[in-house]
């Protein structure tokens, strides 16, 4: 056996990567991996709040949130039982569908008013997001675009508590945060454990009155999130024990909560999946399909998970040869190929079941879904000079060129046309 230490040089953190079934060298077999302290899971668990900032020795907190969470009487609920605490919370709303730079700032100015001594992200990815970056800049300063990768922020911010109110990004147990430039259109992959809340509170009753495209688009990225992380070059056992277990949680009950949305099982099971695959990724990484999704995002305003579904079947047709067995253990864990049929089979049922996922939660290909035809190619040299720059595609079992990414992205304009 062959060791080296690593063929990552960008990622410090990472000493180990899965051999696979690509025949290549063995690595040193330590995979860092990188957690929130505390965890609160299960029905009600957001209700924990307070006592979860007295065991941390939290007082001041800011609460990052959106308009829609106040006026639906989320934000008092989560608010009330703190005043009884003694904790003097101040909420801050303004944190928009997508955070960019400029709302950060106005999150950073909105903190600055005040004394708080930890940031808690309520809401879907993007409040916590935006949590996120607050907390790092509030300690360090500077602007968002100089925390984008290959930067890598591990020295901490101030705290962050997430508090998932979709079963989606996972971004409550990720050391990364997503910013939009809004003068670029790039969306920005900001990695480091600064990143990583040292507290997350998954409560899948939040969940319970998401809206059906929600659902659907939150579901397909965390699935997204899981089989990516098992299928990436950076996977090790750890993570991969994550991504299976996400697999087999989030697989069998999105069909499910989309036919029943009070369905409980089955919106635990997409919520503690969600939190899963967000472990898996997060200490693996995203491949391909979050490298070319995120500027469809970006340029076209499509909703991340809805980007994600339109481009995982075409991703996994072209990525699968590289990575056949691990693919074909992803059909298995989703419960659509029995355990003793071959690779190459298990992986053509992968194949039918994600375009089948597609075409039963109403996913719209690029044009379907109101894109203009000469923007989306004009954009595609662009699309996928961001899409290797943001280093996820590096990642891929099988890595492309830039050619073969313009060539993918026309590939999922004709699917669609
Ligand atoms: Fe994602």
């Amino acid at each position: 056996m062959r060791l080296r230490s690593t063929r990552l040089g960008f990622d410090p953190q990472l000493v180990f990567c899965a051999n696979h079934d690509r025949g290549e060298v063995e690595e040193i077999m330590i995979a860092a991996i990188s957690l929130p302290r505390l965890m609160r899971i299960g029905a009600g668990a957001s209700r924990e709040l307070a006592p979860v900032l007295q065991q941390l020795g939290l007082k001041s907190p800011m609460i990052v949130t959106d308009k829609y969470l106040v006026s639906s009487g989320k934000v008092d609920a989560l608010v009330e039982p703190l005043n009884a605490a003694a904790i003097t919370a101040r909420v801050f709303s303004d944190s928009g569908p997508d955070p960019t730079i400029t709302s950060i700032n106005a999150g950073l100015a909105f903190l600055r008013e005040s004394e708080h001594d930890c940031v808690i992200g309520f809401g879907g990815g993007s409040p916590i997001d935006s949590s996120k970056a607050i907390a790092v800049l509030a300690v360090h300063g500077g602007k968002m675009p100089d925390y984008k990768t290959p930067h890598m922020q591990d020295t901490p911010g101030l705290p962050i508590i997430a508090i998932p109110t979709t079963a989606g990004t996972g971004s409550e147990a990720t050391r990364f945060t997503i910013i939009t430039d809004e003068v670029t259109d790039e969306k920005m992959l900001c990695p480091g454990t600064a990143y990583l809340p040292i507290a997350a509170l998954v409560d899948f009753e939040l969940t319970m009155t998401k809206p059906k495209r929600l659902t659907a688009d939150t579901g397909i990225d965390s699935l997204t999130h899981a089989i990516e992380a098992y299928v990436s070059k950076r996977a090790n056992p750890f993570s991969d024990s994550m991504a299976l277990a996400a697999m087999r949680a989030i697989a069998p009950n999105l069909r499910r909560v989309m036919k029943d949305p009070g369905d409980r099982a089955a919106r635990e099971a997409l919520m503690i999946g969600a939190t899963q695959a967000g472990i898996a990724f997060s200490n693996s990484s995203v491949a391909l399909v979050h490298g070319m999704s995120r500027p469809i995002g970006a340029h076209f305003h499509v909703p991340h998970g809805l980007s994600n579904a339109m481009l995982l079947p075409a991703i996994t047709a072209f990525s699968a040869p590289a990575a056949l067995k691990r693919y074909a253990e992803s059909a298995r864990a989703m419960g659509i190929a029995p355990e003793a049929e071959g690779d190459q089979s298990s992986v053509a049922r992968l194949l039918e079941e994600l375009d089948s996922l597609n075409r039963d939660l109403d996913v719209p290909g690029p044009k379907a879904y109101g894109i203009d035809e000469n923007k989306w190619m004009s954009l595609i040299p662009t699309m996928a000079k961001q899409a290797i720059a943001s280093g996820s595609p590096a990642n891929n079992p099988r890595v492309p060129t830039a050619e073969e990414i313009e060539t993918l992205y026309k590939q999922v304009w004709r699917a669609s046309a």
